[in-house]
């Protein structure tokens, strides 16, 4: 296992009911302002919950933040929090909403010219509006790391950028908020936690047991809790443990000391810069392709998995854990297929090209560059 540093400093609020703790939270005579999405709140009763627990503070509003939140949306928010002296931020949403939140948090102070360099040009930012959040879709993760993911419509560009200033001070986190997740974002949210793991799992061993047996723990829930939540999406215990199992999966804990393999993500970004798929739609096409091509370099990995997840032993164990994991994903109701999206092979230079641009080499070797993201995307193709 390599050397590492753990730290975490979000403050979780799990479980019925916590919502109505937001004031004791939000510092005194804080200036908000409460950013969300297309309305899912506003149907579902979350929006009122929060509304009533910040009665006694100045709370602004923004709504309107999209899936896959834009630049361009959330400059307006940055105009808000300038002109209104915003001083507190408080996300109520799902990943989108939390990390369009972070960007304006950092946006919002930034003196050198046009935030989108933090994630163009890796500009580290200097400053953070303090942020929190009340979370309705487990997922991201977002709600315990120190990472956003934007799209800027103007240039079909999707880029992360992660700086410990954007940790939320808290996150609330109430399982009965997700019960009105539709079937489509319930299986989404599987997928991404799902991928979330194994970009941090499935590379080669280094020993690092803890870490291992936790994430493979981490995907034996979702493979038996998840469908739960499919068919019955008002368990309160299926959803709780599903949220937690996604908090769980990203927040640093199962990566530290191990290598990571980022691979799957890098590419299912471009496919949702040019063809606006859904993020874990992305995933569920690109990991199967991804492990075909590096099965000799995950093999160990691939065995370890399909014996301790899948419980299945053999020679043929590396090829079975990836037909298996995209058999599940087809199971939530995933296309696991480029071409059942509608996509072809007309922008693979263009998305491998970007890696070469941006010099950026991807996999837990650093092994995989333009050429070999096309031989990928030619493996998800059909
Ligand atoms: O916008 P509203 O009306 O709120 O509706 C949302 C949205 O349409 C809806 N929704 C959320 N909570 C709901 C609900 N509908 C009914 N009931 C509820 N309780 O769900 C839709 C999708 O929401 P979104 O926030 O986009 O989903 P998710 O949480 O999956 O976030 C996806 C974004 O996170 C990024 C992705 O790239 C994508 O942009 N990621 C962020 C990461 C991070 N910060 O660490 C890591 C991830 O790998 C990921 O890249
Ligand atoms: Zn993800």
């Amino acid at each position: 296992m390599n050397n590492f540093i753990y730290h975490n400093p979000v403050k979780i609020v799990f479980g019925k009911g916590t919502i109505k703790g937001l004031s004791s939270l939000i510092p005194k005579d804080s200036n908000i302002l409460m950013t969300y999405g297309g309305g899912s709140i506003k149907k579902n009763g979350v929006y009122e919950q929060v509304k009533e627990a910040l009665k006694d503070f100045n709370l602004h509003e923004f709504g309107g933040i999209e899936p896959n939140p834009k630049y361009e949306t959330l400059m307006k928010a940055v105009d808000i929090c300038k002109n209104s002296k915003i001083d507190f931020l408080l996300s109520v949403g799902g990943g989108s909403v939390l990390d369009g939140t972070k960007f304006i948090a950092v946006a919002s102070l930034y003196e050198d010219g046009d935030p989108w360099d933090i994630l163009s040009k890796g500009v580290e930012p200097k400053n953070a509006i303090p942020l929190g959040s009340v979370l309705t879709l487990p997922a991201t993760g977002s709600e315990m790391n120190m990472f956003a993911v934007i799209s800027r419509e103007s240039t079909q560009e999707k880029l992360a950028f992660g700086h410990p200033l954007v940790y939320p001070r808290f996150s609330i986190l109430d399982p009965e908020t997700t019960f009105t997740l539709s079937e489509w974002q319930t299986a989404n949210g599987i997928v991404d936690t799902f991928v979330h793991v194994t970009e941090q799992y499935m590379t080669y061993p280094v020993n690092a047991i803890v870490q291992d047996k936790f994430a493979e723990a981490l995907l034996k829930i979702l493979i038996e809790e998840g469908p739960k939540a499919l068919k019955n999406p008002t368990d309160y215990n299926v959803r709780a443990n599903l949220m937690w199992t996604a908090t769980q999966a990203l927040n640093g804990n199962i990566g530290c000391g191990v290598p990571q393999d980022w691979a799957t993500h890098s590419i299912g970004h471009e496919l949702t810069a040019f063809y606006g798929l859904d993020h874990a739609r992305t995933l569920a096409i690109v990991l199967p392709g991804v492990w075909k091509h590096q099965k000799n370099n995950k093999e160990d990995k691939l065995k370890q998995y399909a014996k301790n997840v899948w419980n299945y032993e053999g020679d043929d164990a590396a090829d079975k854990a990836i037909e298996m994991t995209e058999e599940f994903f087809r199971s939530l109701g995933m296309k696991t297929k480029l071409k059942e999206n509608g996509i072809g092979t007309e922008k693979f230079d263009e998305i491998a090209q970007r890696f070469e641009e941006r010099n950026q080499k991807l996999g837990e070797h650093e092994n995989i560059g333009k050429k070999e993201v096309i031989e990928i995307l030619q493996l998800c193709l059909e």
